[in-house]
Formats: C-alpha cells, structure tokens, sequence
C-alpha cells in the first residue's frame, strides 16, 4: 500500500492524527518551553471552559497505550505533531535532547506496529520567546522555522518518510492574529497578512533544506474550504472568502504568486519589504503531496443584521480582513462546533483542488466531527452513531473524488483521543477514543471498533 514515501493510491490508506499540543500533557516536563498555547490559554476569557494543555490527554507519558490503540486500530498511517517548544525551549539555538527522545520512542513503536510516522513540524505551538521577538508578523520566525525542521529531520529523517511543515497556516495567521480566537489572541489584520506570508516562506525554506537532505515526503496541511455563494449577489463576497481562505496559499505555492484580487485586499502582500525577491520561488513548486483537512462547507451570503447572521465558523468574518458585508449560513445538520455536515462538500473540494494543484497527490489529513457522546453501551463504552454515519459519508465521498479524477491517496480520521480542542477547550470531542478526564484511562467508542472494522475490510 506504501510505496516509497507516499501511499500509491490503489486504495484510499488509512490514518488518524492528534498534534502536540492538543494530547501531550507534561507542558514542563524534560525542559520544554512555554508555547503561544500556554500563554493564550493562561489568560481569562480565552478558552471556553478556562482549561489548558498542560494535562489534555497525558500522552507524553502514555506512549504505550496510545500505541496499542494505534496498533489495534490497524491504520496505515499516525499523523502526530512535534512540538517545537520541546526540541528548542528557545525558539532557536540550543537542543533540548530530553524532548527529542519522546518523539524517538513515538517513531520506533509506531516502525514495531507496521504504522508509518506522519510527523507536522508545527501545529501551532510556537515557543513563546518567538513571539516576543515578533511572531509569525517577523521574517526572522520562517528562519527559525527553517533551522528547527532541518534539526528535527537530522534527526528522525531516517525512519520518518512523511513530512507535513505546517498544519492548517489559515488558522495561524487569521484566527491567531487577525480574529484573536487562536494563540496569541492579536486582533490585527494587516498582522495577519505578513503572518501567512512568513508562514508560506517558512514552509518553502523547510521543504528546501528537507528535500536537499533527501526527503521526498514533503507537504503542507491546509484547511481548505468549498465556498458555496448562496446567491449570485454573494459571488463577489464568495470570491474574497476563496482568495483569504484557499488562494492565499495555493497560487504562492503553485503558481509562485498572490492573485490581483488578494493583493488588492491586503497592503503587506503588496509590500516589497514584507514579499521579498525571490520568496515566492521558494514557496512555488515545494510540495510533493498536499494535505486537505475538511470539516464543514462555507456558505457565503450578503450580510444582513434583520436575519440575525451569525457565522458558521463561528462569527468570522473578522478572520477574513478586507471582506466587508458577508456572512456565513450554516445549514442543518450540524455537529456540535456548529458546523454544517455536508460531505458533498469534501468531494466538490478534492475534485477543485486536484484541479488547481495539477500532479500533486492529495491526502485528506483530517476529517471528523464533535458530538455529545451521551449514550454508553452495557461495558460503559460511548456508542457514537452520528460520528460513524459522518466518517462513512465523509469517506464514500472521498471515494466518488477518486472516480472522479482526484488523486486522493489517504484519509486520516479527527482524532484518535478526545483532546484539548483548543478555544473549545475540553467541551467538544472528535475522539475516536473517550479519555476519563480523572484517570486519562482511554475507553474506545463505537466509532473506533467501526473504523478498525473498515480498515480490515479494505483490500
Ligand atoms: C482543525 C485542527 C485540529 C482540530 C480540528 C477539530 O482545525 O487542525 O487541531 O482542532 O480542527
């Protein structure tokens, strides 16, 4: 199923994925250091149920039962994160060895259990020391970025064959510094734009050095979206939600360029100190896959305050500096994040991509849904039917993307452990797996007997 560094794509290979911050715990353990995450979850009013990271799942030091889980589940592949702040407490400079080991271990057990390693480079956990220097707004953090995934793959780079640099750069940038609903919580449009610039330089600097020291696995994940306009008077208001949300990224990464309509919204793209020479030539061309993490469509349509327009990713529309009058309109069914299930909008978005990405393989990298998980079976264990209904529509509609010309290699299941979901905190649960908030015990739920029943069946 694996041929090389990617799977061949004679049928969908399968995974689930977790990222640092959000399962690992011990946030002071072996001298990590203190991350955007802990600094924006410390202070009041950012995360709904006021929790933190620093236990989530206990992962880092529940290595063993997440692999039996792992292995048990039968996935061809783990997509984990590597948290920066473990490898370099600084940001930069001096190596922290005690971090690297418990990545060592990761890979090695996961190599025992026949599941190949997917490691994200950056899952937003970004030392703290980088954004007092700055942030992702400063050139100097994709510099830094560059050194930290050259050290990391030194290395892992001879058992890890996948490489993704960034996950989901959109939520970075404009949720992290133009929404302030993300770590570090800046409310700053323009900031955001020289953010998802670095970002992009970032990821082309680290694909540069990976691919010269012999990696040929190399992706980013981004969060694109199907933009659905309601009407025809939102296809103006569409197309701006396309440039901030999908463009942005794809055509530097393609096509070596920002598009007129994006440069026309946003100053810093257009500032020659901010886009230097030669920094979309790095960015162009630097992927060998490209992974799609899908969970709602959006809906645009022209706002208006009469009919109460609320966002369906969750009052937006300021993550989206420069768009003005529009609103998202979720439809029912949703899931517990408010979020539309469509999973026609999964294979309307492969289908475009495959078409803007010409010759470079997709992997839908996440995919999953939060529910009330509030029916248990005799044994106790969460009896799920929504979130398997939503992982079986979501993957035949993976599978109509593949007739239909995609070149989708993979699909990785949101997420193996109920975990820290961020601004959420613990109130929404995409696990395939319960995790008592008391003992960190984890308990399968149906949705995980499913999914390892599916895995099997699967030629
Ligand atoms: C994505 C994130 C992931 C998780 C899911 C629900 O945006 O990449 O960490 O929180 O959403």
């Amino acid at each position: 199923m694996m041929s090389g560094h990617l799977p061949d794509g004679k049928v969908l290979a399968y995974g689930t994925a977790t990222a640092s911050y959000q399962v690992e715990g011990s946030t002071n353990a072996d001298g990590r250091g203190p991350s955007i995450w802990d600094t924006f979850a410390a202070k009041p009013g950012t995360i709904v149920d006021g929790s933190d990271g620093s236990v989530a799942c206990g992962s880092y030091e529940r290595l063993d039962d997440d692999l039996a889980l792992l292995g048990e589940l039968g996935v061809a592949f783990y997509r984990f994160s590597i948290a920066w702040p473990r490898i370099q407490p600084d940001g930069q400079g001096r190596i922290e060895p005690r971090g690297f080991d418990y990545y060592d271990r990761l890979v090695d057990g996961l190599l025992d259990r026949g599941v190949a390693p997917m490691a994200t480079l950056y899952h937003w956990d970004l030392p703290q020391p980088l954004e007092d220097a700055g942030g992702w707004p400063a050139r100097d953090t994709a510099l830094r970025f560059a050194d930290y995934a050259t050290t990391v793959h030194e290395r892992l780079g001879d058992r890890v064959q996948l490489w993704a640099t960034l996950n989901e750069p959109w939520c970075s940038a404009f949720l992290g510094y133009a929404a302030g609903k993300h770590a570090p919580g800046r409310e700053d449009g323009d900031a955001a734009y020289r953010a998802a610039h670095h970002l992009l330089l970032g990821h082309g600097l680290a694909a540069k050095r990976l691919h010269e020291s012999g990696a040929e696995g190399v992706g980013i994940v981004l969060n694109l979206t199907p933009v659905w306009p309601e009407t025809d008077e939102a296809n103006g208001a569409a197309r701006v939600v396309d440039a901030i949300h999908n463009r942005v990224w794809l055509d530097p990464l393609v096509h070596g360029r920002y598009a007129d309509d994006l440069l026309d919204l946003a100053a810093p793209l257009r500032d020659d100190d901010v886009v230097r020479d030669g920094d979309l030539a790095t960015v162009a061309g630097s992927l060998d896959w490209l992974g799609v993490n899908y969970y709602t469509p959006a809906r645009v349509a022209v706002a208006d305050p009469d009919a109460g327009d609320e966002g369906g990713l969750g009052q937006m529309t300021q993550a989206y500096p420069g768009l003005a009058d529009a609103a998202f309109r979720p439809r029912a069914p949703r899931t517990e994040m408010g979020w539309e299930i469509e999973p026609a909008g999964l294979e309307d978005l492969l289908v475009q991509t495959a078409g803007r990405v010409p010759g470079v393989p997709l992997l839908v990298t996440e995919n999953g849904a939060a529910f009330g998980d509030d029916e248990r079976d005799a044994d106790g264990a969460i009896v799920d039917p929504d979130r398997i209904d939503y992982l079986d529509t979501h993957i035949a509609a993976v599978e109509r993307a593949r007739q239909g010309g995609a070149d989708v290699r993979a699909y990785i299941a949101w997420t193996l452990l109920d975990n820290f979901e961020w601004a959420e905190g613990y109130t929404k649960k995409f696990g395939l797996v319960e995790v008592d908030p008391e003992t960190l015990r984890r308990i399968p739920k149906a949705s995980y007997r499913w999914y390892a029943d599916h895995i099997r069946a699967t030629p």
